[in-house]
């Protein structure tokens, strides 16, 4: 049977690029938002999956408050037990100074921390302003380069935030302004919603490329009306070359009611694979892990992707 990440043998030229980097945040914002938790070795087993797919950066938990996110409450034993494959960084989120000193002493090597371009969003989701994320970021920013950590941001709602409705491109350059002068290294720009359109995407990129690299820029796009790989192509057009997707789509954001799962790594990688943009991931493998997640949790997963290659192969083995 012919594999699923086949690149077509003619291609138009384009200006694309050639080599995407995903970032895949599965076990993190995917499995943050189960209401059933999944048990310590499952999700080792899925990570284990994930690497062994070809991701290289797989953000594998998160050292917030347990009792904001009791699913990854198990940060600590995730990280004694990660699964050491060559060339895959592990990263986890972490909210303030405790959850740094945790991660720190977990021996964590990546670390994300986030805010967003919505006031509102950041008091529901940190119980601060904007500005005291930042602050509250300073020194952990700080700390991490001294120790020579790399830190990334994550920074939701830069499109439309579910309490405040539009947010103003002036707002989310503010914030990544903000945030690259602290020395974060890699920002992420959310459309935690799901709402952005790829017009958004052309006039977001280009605003923020007046203070950030495109190599410095990774885009995370949530499916809720469909237009996430639109998104996706939007920002290769604008050179971007790392997005944030999650396996099967899990996910989504307890703080976003009402939006759905983040974009499928499946749908990312395939649609890259069949442009001939070069991602690294095993398409087939990458299912594998998404299907054993999907078991554990004992529904299907809204990846399409995922479910179309999950069919063909209960076909086959029939
Ligand atoms: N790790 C473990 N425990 C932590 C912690 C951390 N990083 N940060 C705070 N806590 C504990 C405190 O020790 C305190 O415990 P106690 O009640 O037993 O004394 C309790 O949590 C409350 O701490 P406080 O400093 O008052 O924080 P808060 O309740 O205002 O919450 C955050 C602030 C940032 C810690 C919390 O909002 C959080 O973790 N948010 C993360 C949400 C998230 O992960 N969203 C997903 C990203 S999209
Ligand atoms: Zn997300």
């Amino acid at each position: 049977m012919m594999s699923h990440s086949q690149p077509r043998e003619s291609l138009v030229e384009t200006t694309l690029p050639k080599t995407v980097r995903v970032v895949e945040v599965g076990p993190r914002d995917g499995l943050q938002n189960e209401p059933e938790p999944v048990s310590t070795p499952h999700k080792l087993l899925f990570i284990q999956k994930l690497a062994e797919a070809g991701l290289k950066h797989i953000e594998a938990s998160s050292f917030v408050s347990p009792k904001w996110v009791p699913q990854l409450g198990d940060a600590e034993e995730i990280f004694a037990n990660l699964p050491q494959q060559a060339g895959v960084a592990y990263s986890a989120l972490v909210p303030n100074m405790k959850g740094f000193e945790r991660a720190v002493a977990s021996g964590v090597r990546h670390i994300a921390v986030f805010t967003a371009a919505s006031e509102t969003f950041v008091q529901h989701n940190m119980n601060m302003s904007i500005g005291a994320s930042l602050e509250n970021f300073k020194p952990i920013i700080a700390a991490a380069l001294q120790e020579n950590i790399s830190v990334r941001g994550y920074i939701s709602t830069c499109f439309v935030c579910p309490y405040e409705g539009e947010i103003s491109r002036q707002a989310v350059l503010d914030v990544t302004t903000r945030l690259v002068e602290l020395g974060v290294e890699e920002l992420s720009v959310g459309d935690t919603v799901g709402a952005a359109a790829p017009v958004d995407v052309y006039e977001l990129v280009g605003v923020l490329m007046s203070c950030v690299g495109l190599d410095q820029l990774s885009l995370h796009f949530h499916d809720t009306y469909g237009t996430a790989l639109a998104n996706v192509l939007a920002g290769l057009e604008m050179g971007v070359t790392t997005f944030d997707a999650s396996a099967g789509g899990l996910g989504g954001c307890p703080y976003a009611p009402g939006a759905s799962g983040n974009l499928a790594t499946e749908d990312l990688v395939y649609m890259l694979g069949r442009m001939g943009i070069e991602t690294g991931v095993d398409l087939d493998k990458l299912a594998e892990a998404s299907y054993f997640i999907q078991r554990t949790l004992g529904r299907p997963l809204p990846g399409k992707g995922l479910q179309r290659i999950l069919a063909t192969k209960a076909k086959a083995a029939n």
